[in-house]
């Protein structure tokens, strides 16, 4: 149940019997201090502006009308006309019995939408930098999350897999008589990258050549199709580890790479041309674009096609949203890429709405989020100044959580261990980046990430793996589980409600895909189980009822810590 849904609409409701207009605004929220109830409703002072009413009055008269019969004990107006609504405890009882009973914590169904998520989406030919790390771990977040949902969702990872890099790598490989283009790793690929492309840049016949095999790839030539499938596969394998490693759902079903547009193209640029959007200018085909001005004040050309023909990054995002909507028939499409490629989507949405391609009714969405930088504020990279490979930031996050792990319990089996420092270091490293608001930059702090005190993955898998530990030393058979739920201490109740609080914090992390108030909220939510566990003794409850109660509550928390970390991609284990 979403109990912030379920308190708007009734409150909407009084507000229209009081005489409001439809569909105000009643801007419920959870209260930050229990004297002022569980919930308030802060949006009546703001309709009773726009009526030109006393808002008291306004209040007192939402209050006549609202019926919240069964749901509070209590609704009090407080200072200029807010409300104060305390949650029944029998009710929120009833509630924890419904989480109780449901696989899937008890949320109700959603209106099913196709979303396609565009995420990680790294560049071929070179490693994964931290900027697809970031999108990788958000992206993958995002998907699971509106998986739980019931969403039908659709991985899209745009990975970079066309444009002239692909001359310029195949030009090279042939001067080597393609020599080593059968048994080659990530790591050659990118030094053959790097040394192609200071010849193309040094050399201009080899400029000319590459020029020509880019040609020669987009009209279909077989060999140079072959070569270009060969450094797709192995970059593609190498991530493939990374992903599996990273327990990301990604596999390479889901690579939807810039070349898949290719052929939807020219199509697109003549359509464009025929509704007067793209003009030819110098040579070029330019979209001029009135809602975003150049350094002179004029409309900004984004240039769709170059002289030489060739096409830009931006075609191929244009042709993306037009097949994502039209082929995969998306009611929701996401972004998440980096903060600095805001404007390259804003500008080519905007060319997708003008020309029609994408309606209104369903959105485009860039989830954007800043860097990750080092504990100097700079980008992070390692200390001799070169990036940082991802597989080697993995093994370190491993390392020190064996170490983390080791010292707090003595007791565990070497394979326990390994498992546990896997399973504590990626959660680690994931949750650091996914705790924080995800818009502004980060600061990498290992110290940080890995301690259990504070906000942080081993924080919260240690409070479920210590709920696991109640339920080894009570041998339990769940069917017994069967009494009431009885709230009468305060931590009890407090912990209640927390728990029946999931659906309104996931639906909200789906909408936003703002997977840090998902974290915020297990982070709180293993908090007061913390307190119930230390204030509400289970062994030596006073009574039978009282005791299956709070064995009832601790289940529910453990199953909801459980899901949580799920939605976020990361796991848990029984003991650490
Ligand atoms: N490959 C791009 C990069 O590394 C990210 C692609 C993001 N997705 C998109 N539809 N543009 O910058």
């Amino acid at each position: 149940m979403n109990i912030k849904e379920i308190i708007s609409v009734k409150v909407i409701q009084a507000l229209e019997d009081a005489g409001a207009p439809a569909h105000s605004n009643p801007l419920v929220s959870q209260t930050m201090k229990k004297q002022f109830g569980d919930y308030q409703v802060n949006g009546i002072i703001g309709v009773a502006n726009k009526l030109g009413i006393a808002s008291r009055q306004l209040a007192q008269r939402v209050l006549n009308h609202l019926d919240l019969k069964g749901i509070a004990s209590k609704v009090e107006i407080a200072g200029p006309g807010f409300m104060n609504i305390f949650l029944d405890s029998a009710w929120i009882a009833k509630q924890v019995k419904i989480s109780l009973e449901d696989d899937r914590l008890g949320i109700s169904p959603v209106k099913i939408q196709t979303i396609v998520v565009d995420y990680s989406s790294p560049n071929v030919a070179k490693e994964m930098h931290i900027g697809h790390l970031r999108s990788t771990i958000m992206g993958d977040a995002s998907v699971r999350t509106l998986e739980f949902l019931g969403h039908k969702v659709i991985r899209a990872n745009h990975i970079g897999d066309w444009g002239t890099q692909f001359g310029m790598l195949i030009a090279y490989f042939n001067k080597n008589q393609n020599k080593h283009v059968n048994d080659m790793n990530i790591a050659d690929l990118e030094s053959a990258y790097r040394e192609a492309h200071n010849l193309y840049y040094k050399d201009p016949e080899f400029a000319e050549n590459a020029r020509a095999y880019v040609v020669k790839l987009q009209g279909g030539c077989k060999v140079c199709k072959n070569i270009w499938q060969k450094i797709v596969d192995i970059t593609m394998l190498h991530n493939q580890k990374s992903y599996n490693r990273l327990k990301v759902t990604l596999t390479k079903d889901d690579v939807m790479g810039e070349s898949m547009y290719h052929t939807m193209i020219p199509e697109i640029v003549a359509d464009l041309k025929d509704k007067g959007l793209a003009i030819e200018s110098e040579g070029a085909i330019v979209v001029f674009l009135e809602d975003y001005k150049n350094k002179h004040n004029k409309p900004m050309g984004i240039i769709i096609q170059k002289k030489d023909s060739g096409y830009l990054y931006a075609t191929s995002d244009i042709a993306c949203a037009k097949y994502r909507y039209e082929t995969l028939g998306a009611n929701r499409i996401l972004y998440y890429i980096d903060s600095r490629q805001h404007q390259h989507l804003m500008q080519t949405w905007s060319i997708v709405r003008k020309a029609g391609y994408v309606p209104d009714s369903v959105s485009l969405e860039h989830h954007m989020f800043g860097m990750m930088l080092g504990k100097d504020g700079k980008p992070f990279k390692t200390r001799a100044g070169s990036n940082i490979k991802l597989s080697d930031l993995l093994d370190e996050a491993v390392n020190r959580a064996s170490k983390l792990i080791a010292k707090k319990n003595k007791n565990l089996s070497y394979e326990e261990l390994e498992h546990a420092a896997e399973v504590v270091g990626i959660g680690a490293i994931k949750y650091a980046d996914l705790s924080k608001s995800r818009t502004t930059d980060y600061i990498f702090d290992w110290d940080k990430m890995l301690s259990f005190d504070g906000n942080t993955a081993p924080y919260i898998q240690y409070a479920y793996t210590r709920i696991s530990s109640i339920f080894k030393r009570i041998p339990f058979d769940s069917s017994t589980l069967t009494g009431d739920i009885i709230l009468t201490e305060e931590c009890e109740k407090s912990l209640a409600i927390s728990l029946i609080q999931f659906e309104e914090i996931i639906t909200q992390v789906a909408r936003e895909g703002t997977a840090h108030i998902m974290c915020s909220y297990l982070y709180n939510l293993a908090g007061m189980f913390s307190s119930f566990y230390e204030h509400c003794p289970i062994l030596k409850a006073t009574s039978e009822s009282q005791r299956k109660s709070r064995l009832e509550l601790a289940a529910l928390t453990a199953r909801t810590l459980k899901i949580g970390l799920g939605t976020l991609g990361i796991e848990t284990v029984e003991r650490m």
